[in-house]
């Protein structure tokens, strides 16, 4: 059964899952994506999984995304604060709506970077997160305890939007914050690739 609804504020998709011994998915696009991007990767990499794929409210144009931004990798912090508040509170009500224990986030891109700062401004929200293309979200991010949390990294070394040094600083930050991140540097651009699918199945199967 799958259906969009609009009504915890958030237009999105949730699929329910057949394997109660999964942890459900948050699912969070990139720039001119929706909700339905990601859903045939969560499936793959996580087959059983419930899915819970809201769409970024903020247009870039006509390009869906979870925040504003200035420029290219050079972020509205002030917006990118409120908008990873309205995202843990849709989570909140979509776990009451739906039964759902804590999900671990899918992120890619844009998607990623609001997943990381979910991490550091609303620690409680996510049981983990897989950052897909992520960069640091804030020049100062908040104290935030991710002891033990899981996190896998994987960014392409290839990449032209995120440098090598920023998804170093990613991982060392999340990292000093207690969690327990994993870093791929894999020979790939922006885009993912064979290699992603893989090694993202791999961590999920083990959190
Ligand atoms: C962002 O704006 O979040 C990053 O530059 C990645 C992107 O969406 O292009």
């Amino acid at each position: 059964m799958t259906g969009t609804t609009v009504d915890t504020d958030f237009i999105h998709v949730f699929e329910p899952g057949s394997d109660p011994a999964r942890r459900p998915l948050l699912l969070l696009h990139g720039t001119g994506g929706d909700e339905r991007d990601l859903l045939s990767l969560g499936r793959t990499v996580a087959p059983g999984a419930s899915l819970l794929s809201p769409r970024g409210k903020v247009l870039e144009g006509a390009a869906p995304r979870f925040f504003r931004r200035l420029a290219e990798g050079v972020f509205d912090e002030a917006d990118l604060r409120q908008r990873t508040d309205e995202l843990a509170d849709f989570v909140l009500l979509a776990r009451e709506r739906y039964g759902l224990p804590a999900p671990i986030a899918l992120g890619f891109s844009n998607g990623a970077n609001i997943a990381a700062a979910l991490l550091l401004q609303r620690p409680e929200i996510l049981a983990g997160a897989a950052l897909l293309r992520a960069m640091v979200p804030f020049a100062e991010p908040p104290r935030a305890d991710l002891t033990g949390k899981p996190v896998l990294i994987l960014s392409g070394a290839l990449d032209p939007i995120v440098p090598k040094a920023n998804a170093e600083a990613l991982a060392r930050q999340l990292g000093e914050s207690g969690a327990a991140v994993e870093h791929r540097a894999l020979p790939a651009g922006h885009g993912l690739g064979q290699a992603d699918i893989g090694l993202l199945g791999d961590w999920l199967a083990r959190n």
